[in-house]
C-alpha cells in the first residue's frame, strides 16, 4: 500500500546533517559567515556519536616538548601507509594549531599543564623528527575530550543561531541535473515529511562501524550519508579500509583510549610478556593501530592469549598512580568497572581488537567538496554536495587512521565546509527551481520499506550481515575468506526483499528507522567487502595474509565504488602526492594561519 505524503518546505543556504563534532563546527562556521544554515540530525547533538571520543584531538602545540606541524604531517602520511592525500594532509596538520586554539576561546574545557597551557599526551604513531622522537600532540580534557568539544561547540552554534532539526531522519538527497539541492527528511516527532532545499548540501553523517558486530560505535552509527551517495549514482571510496582499535573492552566492545598507553599503559599475553616490543621495537605500545591489532591477533592466533578461551589481551594500568588515573583516565575506569567488572587500579584491563573507524567514505578535496571520477577528470566536483568528518574520504587517513587525528579531521574540514560555502554562496540568493517529481524516488523508497510485510525481522537481518562482516573483514583477510565473505553479504542484502516492518505508524517509529539503517548498513557492507576483495596487496588498516606486502606499483590508488543496480562497479582516483604550500597565496588573509 503506498500513500501520499504531504510535504512541508524549508530553504536555507546551507543545510548540514549530521552534528556530531563536524557537523556542529561546520553549522557555527556557517551561522558566523552570515549564511542560513539548518543543521538535520538523528539525535540530540549532544548525543552525537563524537560524544564518545576520549583520548583528545592532535595538534602540534609543543606545549609539553618539542613539536612541529610537519612533524605531524609526516606521521600522518607515514601512518596512512602512504595512500593518504598530502595536500589534505598538509592542511589538516597546519591548521590544527589554529583549530584547537579557537576550541579553547569558545570554551572547551581542555586539562591543563601546571602552567596553565593546554595538557597534551603521547599517541601511538605521533613522532618528533620524522620518527626519531616521541610527540605528545594529543591535547586532551581527560578522558573525555569529544564530550568537551561537542557540548562546546552545540553552545557556540546555538550563540549564532543557527538553526536546529533535531530527530529528523533524512531519507535522501535530492538530486537534479548532477546538482544536489537539498535533502529529504522524516520528523520522529509528529511525523511529518520536509523537503530541505539548500544551495549546498554538507553530509556529516559519519561512519558505518555498525555494519559489524563488535565495534566501538554507538548504535546510531549507520552510514546514513554514504548510502544516500550511492543511491544517487556517486561512488564512496577506500571502502576497504576498516580500523581495528587494538583496546575495546572485551565481550563489551566499548572504547578504552589509546591515551591508556600514552599514560603509560601496556599490554601482555597469556605469559605476561610485553609483546609488542618484539612487533614495534621503538614504539612499542605507542606504534600505530593496525600495528598493534595485528600483533594482538597474532598472540591470540597463536595460543598467547588470556582467559580461560584464550581469546583477548591484558592491559594495564595498575601500576600507575591512582590519583593520575582518577585525573587523567576517569571515564575507562567508570566503563572498565561497568563493562568488565574490574577496578583498573588493581587488575588488567581485558581488551580484544574491535571496529572502530571507517577510513573510506565520500570522496571529497580539501574545501570538503565531493569529488568523482567524470569525464577523465578525478577531481570534478559534485555541485551542491559537501561531505566532512568520518562520512568524509578527504583522504587524510589514507589506509590507516592514527588516534586523535579524528577530532581533528572533523575541526578541521568543518571550519574549511564553512570557508568554502561563503565563497560558493551570496546569502539568501533565491533557489533555483525543483522539477515536481524531486522527492519521487525518495518517497517509493521509504514507503516500500515502510509497508515491507516480509517475514524476517530487521533484527534478524542486522545480525546476519554483523557476523559476516565480523568473520570476513577482520583484521587478516585472505582471497577464501573475502569472496566466501562477498557470497555470504550479497545473500544477506538480498534477504532485505523478506524484511517485515510491523509499526506502520509515522510517528517516531523506531522498527521503521532501524530498518531505513539497516538498508543503509546493507548497502556499505557490501561495497566494503567487494574492495576489499579487490585490493590484492596490505596496506594499514587492510592486512591480506595472501598478499602481504604493500604494492605501490599496482596499488597506490584510491578505489571508488559505485553500487548501480545491485552491481559494484570498481575504478581508481590517484593520490594526491603533492603538497600544498604553492597555493597558500590563494588564501584569503583573514583565514590564512602562515
Ligand atoms: O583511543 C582513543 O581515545 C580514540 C581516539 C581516536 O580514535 O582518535
Amino acid at each position: 500500500m503506498s500513500a501520499t505524503y504531504k510535504i512541508i518546505e524549508h530553504e536555507y543556504d546551507v543545510i548540514v546533517v549530521g552534528a556530531g563534532g563536524a557537523g556542529l563546527r561546520a553549522t557555527l562556521g556557517m551561522a558566523e559567515r552570515g549564511l542560513s544554515t539548518a543543521c538535520i540530525s538523528k539525535v540530540f547533538p549532544t548525543r552525537s556519536h563524537t560524544v564518545a571520543a576520549q583520548g583528545g584531538i592532535s595538534a602540534a602545540l609543543a606545549n609539553m616538548g618539542e613539536d612541529d606541524w610537519r612533524f605531524h604531517m609526516y606521521d600522518t602520511v607515514k601512518g596512512s601507509d602512504w595512500l593518504g592525500d598530502q595536500d589534505a594532509i598538509e592542511y589538516m596538520c597546519r591548521e590544527a594549531i589554529p583549530a584547537v586554539i579557537e576550541l579553547e576561546h569558545y570554551g572547551v574545557p581542555f586539562s591543563r599543564t601546571a602552567d596553565g597551557k593546554i595538557y597534551q599526551r603521547a599517541f601511538g604513531g605521533m613522532t618528533t623528527h620524522y620518527g626519531r622522537g616521541t610527540a605528545q600532540r594529543t591535547c586532551a580534557a581527560a578522558d573525555k575530550t569529544g564530550h568537551a568539544i561537542l557540548h562546546t561547540l552545540y553552545q557556540q552554534a546555538l550563540k549564532h543561531k543557527a538553526e536546529f532539526f533535531v530527530e529528523y531522519i533524512v531519507l535522501d538527497l535530492i538530486m537534479q541535473d548532477g546538482e544536489c539541492r537539498g535533502v529529504l527528511a522524516w520528523c520522529l516527532d509528529d511525523g511529518s515529511l520536509h523537503l530541505f532545499k539548500a544551495h549546498v548540501t554538507v553530509l556529516a553523517t559519519g561512519g558505518y562501524g555498525r555494519t559489524f558486530f563488535s565495534c566501538t560505535s554507538a548504535h546510531t552509527v549507520t552510514g546514513d550519508g554514504n548510502a544516500m551517495v550511492l543511491r544517487a549514482g556517486l561512488p564512496l571510496q577506500d571502502m576497504e579500509f576498516v580500523q581495528f582499535h587494538p583496546t575495546g573492552i572485551y565481550g563489551a566492545g566499548c572504547l578504552i583510549t589509546e591515551g591508556v598507553r600514552g599514560e603509560g599503559g601496556y599490554l601482555t599475553n597469556s605469559e605476561g610478556e610485553r609483546f609488542m616490543e618484539r612487533y614495534a621495537p621503538s614504539a612499542k605500545d605507542l606504534a600505530s593501530r593496525d600495528v598493534v591489532s595485528r600483533a594482538m591477533t597474532i598472540e591470540i592466533n597463536e595460543g598467547r592469549g588470556v582467559g580461560k578461551l584464550k581469546d583477548h589481551i591484558h592491559l594495564h594500568i595498575e601500576h600507575l598512580d591512582p590519583a593520575i588515573i582518577h585525573e587523567r583516565l576517569p571515564g575507562i575506569a567508570e566503563t572498565s568497572k561497568i563493562f568488565a567488572g574490574i577496578d583498573v587500579t588493581r587488575e588488567p584491563i581485558p581488551v580484544l581488537p574491535t571496529v572502530h573507524y571507517n577510513m573510506g567514505g565520500i570522496p571529497t578535496n580539501y574545501k570538503a567538496e565531493v569529488v568523482t571520477l567524470a569525464g577523465g577528470n578525478p577531481d570534478s566536483i559534485v555541485p551542491g554536495l559537501m561531505a566532512i568528518g568520518e562520512a568524509a574520504c578527504v583522504s587524510v587517513h589514507g589506509a590507516n587512521r592514527l588516534g586523535s587525528n579524528s577530532l581533528l579531521d572533523l575541526v578541521v574540514f568543518g571550519r574549511s565546509a564553512a570557508i568554502r560555502c561563503a565563497e560558493l554562496i551570496k546569502p539568501r540568493t533565491a533557489h533555483k527551481p525543483l522539477a515536481k517529481s524531486a522527492c519521487d524516488q525518495a518517497i517509493a523508497r521509504f514507503d516500500k520499506i515502510r509497508h515491507a510485510s516480509g517475514s524476517r525481522s530487521t533484527a534478524d537481518i542486522r545480525l546476519d550481515m554483523q557476523k559476516t562482516m565480523q568473520a570476513k573483514a577482520a583484521v587478516f583477510r585472505t582471497q577464501a575468506t573475502l569472496d566466501e565473505g562477498i557470497d555470504a553479504i550479497v545473500k544477506v542484502r538480498e534477504s532485505f526483499a523478506e524484511v517485515g516492518v510491523k509499526d506502520k505508524s509515522l510517528i517516531w517509529n523506531t522498527d521503521l528507522v532501524e530498518t531505513l539503517e539497516l538498508d543503509n548498513l546493507l548497502a556499505q557492507a557490501v561495497v566494503t567487502l567487494i574492495a576489499a576483495g579487490n585490493r590484492q596487496e596490505s596496506r594499514g588498516g587492510h592486512a591480506r595474509e595472501d598478499y602481504p606486502k604493500r604494492d605501490d606499483e599496482q596499488w597506490l590508488k584510491h578505489t571508488l565504488t559505485w553500487l548501480m543496480n545491485d552491481r559494484v562497479n570498481i575504478d581508481y582516483r590517484p593520490v594526491h602526492l603533492y603538497t600544498l604550500t604553492d597555493e597558500v597565496d590563494a588564501i584569503p588573509p583573514k583565514e590564512r594561519i602562515y
